[in-house]
């Protein structure tokens, strides 16, 4: 599926074979890694847990009609560094590991980025996408119950809290819901 988005700050599309060394930088940052649930690892190994990444977001796009988006800041962006159109993270919407039960919303911005309302702004655009152009009646979102920046963003967004679960991941996570009726309440 060819998708772009358009934010006032940001431009969405799908990863390419380039993006990977930006992705790698992304995942060599502790400080990102320790709330995606990732092993440490080293810039080598960063690097290929991003050629693996990219991998997954285009077959996720060829199975599921979702997936990551690669986030890059307009050239006349707000934030500081944002003139190189360097991938800076990642939004998207990807089927849950069940692949049943609904899409589930992702996100993750270099560390430099955040604070500056960008992961909301991405969110926000990956949400209005999804209900436009999904069959899905609700989308979900998760984050470790402490991950306070993660749980604001979701708050935000209008989703609401459905307590903590562990039926995806193996762990125990704060889970998020937000339904088409009340995202349509919301941004009408
Ligand atoms: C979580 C993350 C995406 C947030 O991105 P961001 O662009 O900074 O988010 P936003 O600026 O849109 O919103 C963050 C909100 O959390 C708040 N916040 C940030 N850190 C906080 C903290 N330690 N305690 C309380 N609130 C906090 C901010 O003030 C802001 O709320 P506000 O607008 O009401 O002031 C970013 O920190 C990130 O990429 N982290 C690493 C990857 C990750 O955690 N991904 C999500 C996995 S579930």
């Amino acid at each position: 599926m060819k998708i772009a988005l358009q934010t006032p700050r940001l431009s969405l599309r799908p990863f390419v074979g380039a993006d990977q060394g930006d992705l790698a930088e992304l995942f060599a940052d502790e400080a990102v890694r320790q709330h995606l649930a990732m092993a440490p690892m080293g810039r080598k190994g960063a690097a290929a847990f991003a050629d693996r990444f990219i991998t997954a977001a285009r077959e996720e796009w060829r199975e599921g009609d979702c997936g990551a988006l690669a986030l890059r800041l307009h050239e006349e962006g707000t934030t500081a560094g944002s003139i190189n159109g360097s991938v800076i993270g990642y939004c998207g919407l990807r089927l849950l590991p069940d692949r049943i039960s609904a899409v589930e919303l992702l996100y993750a911005l270099g560390q430099s980025h955040w604070g500056h309302g960008l992961a909301t702004e991405a969110a926000e655009a990956v949400l209005a996408w999804g209900f436009s152009n999904l069959g899905v009646r609700e989308i979900l979102a998760f984050t470790r119950p402490d991950h306070t920046a993660s749980r604001r963003v979701m708050e935000k967004l209008g989703m609401i809290s459905g307590g903590e679960t562990d039926r995806y991941y193996g762990e125990t996570l704060a889970q998020y819901s937000i339904s088409r009726g009340r995202h349509k309440d919301l941004n009408n």
